[in-house]
């Protein structure tokens, strides 16, 4: 498989690993009378707004789908589509960073069921979009780019995406945001998964380094979960 397809997937799996556990938090916490766990969510919607937003759409946009679109006008739509879907999200995921800082800020305010029904609502909605896109991208756009792009394209592109890779699933290098996936590892629910994104952790630690402990860490943070009142 081409490099670009390969980073393209792995991106996605820690990308949609993140987005379902949120939406697992986000129901989970709800269904046990919980306030949501702002800790995690704030470290899981930064990451979103980091890495997948900031990185990974451009690297879609930018080099990948002008490459098909030079060779084939099958998916034009659905390239237009997923270019106005990255245009879009990163303001979305903004909106939503502010939306769960008011909510904390806020969580005594008379409003605060209200102001809390309304993030849900919409982080939920944003989850089902960024998982609908994400698959598009692989059951339409992947395999086209694997018929039409040339030998050529490949080098060019895989070139350019080996140089920056989602951190999740890294294998060497880029160390900066390891602390933060590390910190969103320790902090959520073990039951509530994100076992896609552990695989790929565990990936990028090829000389050994115990990933497992992350899960079964008893940090203070981890102490804190679940404690909140409903706002
Ligand atoms: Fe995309
Ligand atoms: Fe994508």
């Amino acid at each position: 498989m081409h490099a670009t397809l390969r980073i393209i997937r792995d991106e996605h799996s820690s990308l949609s690993a993140v987005l379902r556990s949120i939406g697992l938090l986000i129901s989970e916490s709800r269904r046990h009378g919980l306030a949501p766990d702002f800790r995690v969510l704030r470290a899981m919607l930064f990451y979103i707004d980091e890495f997948p937003e900031k990185v990974h759409h451009t690297k879609e946009t930018a080099l990948l789908f002008p490459k098909i679109r030079a060779r084939s006008a099958e998916a034009a739509a659905a390239i237009a589509r997923l270019d106005a879907d990255h245009a879009r999200s990163h303001r979305a995921v903004l909106d939503l960073q502010h939306d769960l800082l008011a909510l904390e800020m806020m969580s005594e305010a008379a409003d605060a069921p209200e102001r809390r029904a309304r993030f849900e609502k919409e982080m939920q909605a944003y989850i089902a979009a960024y998982l609908d896109h994400i698959r598009v991208e692989e059951v339409e756009i992947l395999p086209l780019a694997e018929r039409v792009l040339t030998t050529a394209d490949w080098a060019e592109l895989d070139a350019e995406f080996m140089r920056n890779r989602d951190p999740l699933t890294h294998r060497e290098g880029d160390d900066a945001f390891r602390p933060l996936f590390k910190r969103i590892l320790m902090t959520l629910p073990a039951p509530l998964g994100l076992g896609p994104a552990f695989e790929a952790l565990q990936k990028s630690y090829p000389d050994g380094e115990p990933a497992r402990s992350f899960w079964t860490s008893t940090s203070g943070e981890a102490a804190e979960r679940g404690t909140k009142t409903v706002p």
